[in-house]
């Protein structure tokens, strides 16, 4: 298989197989995999994105609408999960596959986008800490990697607080 070329486009139906394979060779565990087919029954409007080698998946993202408690608030998505074929990661396919991620996500009505993760990689995409706008996963304790990237000037303004995750996420 030539692995330098490779594109990014929507998940298509009869994908669910090889994404999975993806999911669960980039974590330790088959949790993520099982995660991304549980909220593809269980949550809308959803986004998939795969990357794909001649008729190989070799990445997966996915994201889900996210809630945030309280205030009233702007529909939001999460960034979660995203995985790269361990043989292939670090060519710039996870990347590809955010920013992809990212231009769609507005077509979903969403003015942000959250995710909790390693902030050395992923400010590169403009996310940036979630707490100093006031808004919290589960609880403090996550504050070091709950990040957020505005969609759209001054999303948020006005509002903050805890960010619901699909029930789906209680299994992770
Ligand atoms: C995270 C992941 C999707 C990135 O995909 P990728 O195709 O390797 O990413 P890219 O090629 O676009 O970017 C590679 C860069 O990201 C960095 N990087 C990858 N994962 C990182 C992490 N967790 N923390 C910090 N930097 C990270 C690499 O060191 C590399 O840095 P460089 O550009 O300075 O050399 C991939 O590494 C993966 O599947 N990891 C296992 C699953 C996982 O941890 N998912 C994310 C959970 S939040």
């Amino acid at each position: 298989m030539s692995t330098d070329e490779w594109k990014i486009r929507e998940e298509a139906p009869g994908d669910a197989g090889q994404v999975f394979e993806v999911e669960a060779a980039a974590f330790e565990t088959p949790a993520e995999a099982q995660l991304v087919d549980a909220l593809r029954q269980q949550v809308k409007p959803t986004l998939s994105l795969v990357a794909e080698a001649g008729d190989e998946i070799i990445g997966h993202v996915f994201f889900s609408p996210l809630a945030i408690e309280g205030d009233v608030a702007p529909s939001v998505g999460g960034l979660a999960p995203i995985a790269v074929r361990p043989d292939l990661q670090g060519r710039g396919v996870g990347g590809a596959l955010v920013r992809a991620g990212l231009e769609r996500a507005p077509r979903l009505g969403w003015k942000a986008v959250f995710l909790l993760g390693d902030p050395a990689y992923y400010s590169r995409f403009g996310f940036e800490l979630a707490a100093p706008r006031g808004f919290h996963y589960v609880s403090e304790q996550f504050d070091a990697g709950f990040q957020v990237i505005l969609l759209e000037e001054a999303a948020l303004d006005g509002c903050s607080g805890f960010v619901r995750y699909p029930a789906a996420f209680d299994a992770l």
